[in-house]
């Protein structure tokens, strides 16, 4: 892909991500909040973490599956953007809802499971967003790095269960992130058992004696 093809995408994603907190900020400005303003923004929040959450983790199948690698470039902008959306969303909960009192928000974290599963959410996408700059990759080493932003899945995971848990009964969307979830994992981990069996069975060829060989005929 060629650079300016890669800016122009990344000022796509520039323009999706921050769309929905410019209308939240419009909304806000012309008192177009509905009757619950602090849980509409809330909601709008949360969902834009999640949508942005799980379209950072689509980018690598999208490769496994079509074969298409300009979409790892914009993996990590995505991550960080969803990253930027909970700690508004968190902030909304913190500020609005308890005003920082942080007994009763420790108090909630621990009676309210999907606050819980938010909570865990949050503090598994902390160390990604500290280690997501060059500087940091070089540091932990690609391995490492790679397995520590194992962590983006179960972040998705929390996520979803906060989500299905919150939900109402009858309300539907949060299955579909759920569905979504279960395709993606189910991709990367097709992809993994491949992987192993290619690993596995270049292992047998190497440790396999070739036909006529002096492993095979000690007397040759
Ligand atoms: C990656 C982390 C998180 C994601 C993806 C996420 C996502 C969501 C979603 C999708 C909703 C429901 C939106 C709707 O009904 O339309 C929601 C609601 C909510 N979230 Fe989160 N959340 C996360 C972390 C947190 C954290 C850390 C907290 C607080 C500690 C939190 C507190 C809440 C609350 C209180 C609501 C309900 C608001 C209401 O209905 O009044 N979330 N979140």
């Amino acid at each position: 892909m060629t650079r300016p093809a890669r800016l122009a995408l990344k000022a796509f994603v520039w323009f999706v991500c921050l769309a929905p907190l410019a209308l939240l900020a419009y909304r806000a400005w012309t008192d177009d909040l509905g009757a619950n303003p602090i849980s509409f923004i809330t909601n709008t929040l949360g969902d834009w973490t999640l949508r942005i959450l799980l379209a950072s983790l689509a980018m690598t199948p999208l490769r496994i599956v079509f074969g298409l690698s300009w979409p790892i470039a914009l993996r990590r902008l995505l991550g960080l953007f969803a990253f930027a959306y909970v700690c508004l969303h968190f902030a909304v909960w913190s500020v609005l809802d308890f005003f920082f009192d942080w007994p009763r928000m420790w108090a909630d974290i621990v009676k309210r499971p999907y606050i819980t599963m938010g909570m865990l959410a949050l503090l598994s996408l902390l160390p990604l967003a500290a280690t997501s700059t060059a500087g940091m990759i070089r540091r932990l080493g690609a391995r490492n790095w790679t397995r520590l932003h194992r962590l983006a899945y179960v972040a998705a995971v929390c996520a979803v269960v906060h989500y299905l848990w919150l939900a109402k009964v009858g309300v539907k969307e949060p299955y579909w992130y759920a569905v979504a979830l279960v395709v993606l994992l189910g991709v990367r981990g097709w992809e993994w058992s491949r992987r192993m069996t290619r690993r596995r069975r270049a292992r047998a060829e190497t440790t396999t004696p070739r036909v006529g060989s002096r492993a095979e005929n000690p007397l040759s």
